[in-house]
């Protein structure tokens, strides 16, 4: 095949910005690949509907089953989003054994065991590099690049708008509430905001990237997830304090189990979301504003670091080009199948439950300063075997409420939210508790 037409649905911010690529870079690609690229039809939700690239009227057409029926479209691009009309399209071009290209990251972590199994049962591909961390190329990574590895830890910052969030809260000093607000109006942030600060649009994205680490299909239920809603201004100042930086972390570990079963000879993964102190010498500390960040560890290669925007006209753009040299590539070569995305080659992993999980925590609780507070708590975490490793209370007047920040040294979750609830319950404890983990990247 010398020549592969594509045909794309959704013409919105990701759409326009592929047109707008292909005719700017879409020739640099052919000279590289061999290969004629040409452009069937976009379909859109409407011709007028606002695009940061224009895209020409003739081009356009609003019935997406021209787009994916066209025998001359040879590839289909699916850039509507969400899980309703976006599995159609894509079930209908996999069944007419047309290779997809997508960047929609909650249906494949919804529906991607489908998807895969009919991509491969029509004897196709689907491609989805743009899905994670836009213009980051962390699938290609995970699937070919270390191939050879085992993938011991993954940590993602992966959600833009929750890492602008916090990045502004600690240079300004601000709140949450108040920089969500700001960050909505300056667009920064969705109207609902929901589907980013509340850790579920990271659950998406670490679901599907440890899903490629470990090669099982971790679903989104396997995976503990918290936003960033807590953190307050005092945790972020108190954390600087410490040496930390908070981030809204993606994990996906290899773990120790802290309670061992009849199935502990299996290997053990955590896969979370939470917000997290990493200390501030590391280098995902440093991450900021809108920028995204992956840090892999693999047995083989070591440490390695992957930076850039993770979302945007642009960013996702580069990678929906990737795939689509890929898809062109292994039309003309005939590739059916290449790296199994997700295959049984590590069906002796589970993932383990987040009460299970160990780690060190970071505490902030609301406290009347009187003698005995301290050793109240001290003793309710003694009994759970849990060890203090750092006390914070700034100094206040007896008998007013302080904040008493706690660093606690590696405990079973389930044994500190216990703890934690029955230090809530204290007469001296005056607000719920701040609890926030602390990632050392050991
Ligand atoms: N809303 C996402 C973010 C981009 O803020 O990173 C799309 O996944």
């Amino acid at each position: 095949m010398q020549q592969v037409n594509l045909g794309i649905i959704g013409g919105g911010t990701v759409g326009s910005g592929v047109y707008h690529h292909l005719q700017v870079n879409g020739a640099l690609l052919e000279s590289r690949l061999g290969i004629k690229i040409g452009l069937r039809r976009i379909a859109v939700k409407a011709l007028d509907e606002p695009r940061p690239y224009a895209i020409p009227e003739s081009l356009m057409t609003t019935d997406w089953t021209t787009v994916v029926n066209d025998p001359e479209v040879h590839v289909v691009i699916e850039l509507v989003g969400g899980t309703t009309i976006a599995k159609t399209i894509i079930l209908t071009a996999l069944k007419l054994g047309k290779p997809v290209i997508t960047a929609n990251k909650a249906l494949i972590s919804a529906y991607g065991e489908e998807l895969f199994a009919a991509a491969q049962k029509h004897g196709t591909n689907l491609y989805y590099e743009a899905s994670v961390a836009g213009g980051i190329p962390i699938i290609k990574v995970l699937r070919e690049g270390f191939v050879g590895n085992r993938i011991t830890h993954l940590y993602g910052i992966v959600n833009g708008t929750c890492n602008y969030i916090l990045t502004r809260m600690k240079l300004e000093g601000s709140d949450f509430e108040p920089t969500l607000r700001d960050a909505q109006h300056l667009g920064y942030a969705e109207a609902d905001p929901s589907l980013d600060i509340d850790g579920f649009d990271s659950e998406h994205k670490i679901g599907i990237l440890g899903s490629l680490a470990h090669g099982i299909w971790i679903r989104p239920g396997d995976i503990h997830v918290e936003g960033i809603r807590p953190v307050g201004k005092t945790d972020i100042e108190f954390a600087g304090k410490l040496g930390y930086t908070i981030k809204l972390l993606g994990v996906v570990k290899s773990v120790e189990k802290a309670v061992k079963s009849k199935k502990a000879e299996r290997k053990s993964i955590q896969v979370s979301v939470y917000p997290a102190l990493i200390p501030n010498t590391h280098v995902l500390a440093s991450v900021n504003h809108v920028f995204n960040a992956v840090f892999v560890r693999g047995d083989v290669v070591g440490d390695t670091l992957f930076y850039g925007r993770g979302a945007g006209k642009d960013a996702t753009a580069s990678a929906v080009l990737s795939d689509i040299a890929d898809a062109a590539l292994d039309l003309k070569h005939q590739t059916r199948r290449r790296i199994p995305p997700f295959v049984s080659h590590a069906s002796d992993t589970e993932v383990l439950p987040i009460d299970d999980a160990v780690c060190r925590y970071y505490v902030r609780l609301s406290v009347i300063d009187k003698p005995g507070t301290l050793a109240r708590i001290a003793t309710i975490l003694a009994a759970s075997k849990i060890g203090i490793s750092s006390v914070i209370q700034p100094e206040g007047h007896e008998g007013e409420s302080v904040p008493l920040i706690l660093m606690i040294h590696d405990a079973p979750n389930s044994a500190m939210k216990k703890a934690l609830a029955k230090i809530s319950k204290l007469p001296v404890v005056k607000a719920p508790p701040v609890l926030l983990r602390v990632e050392t990247f050991d």
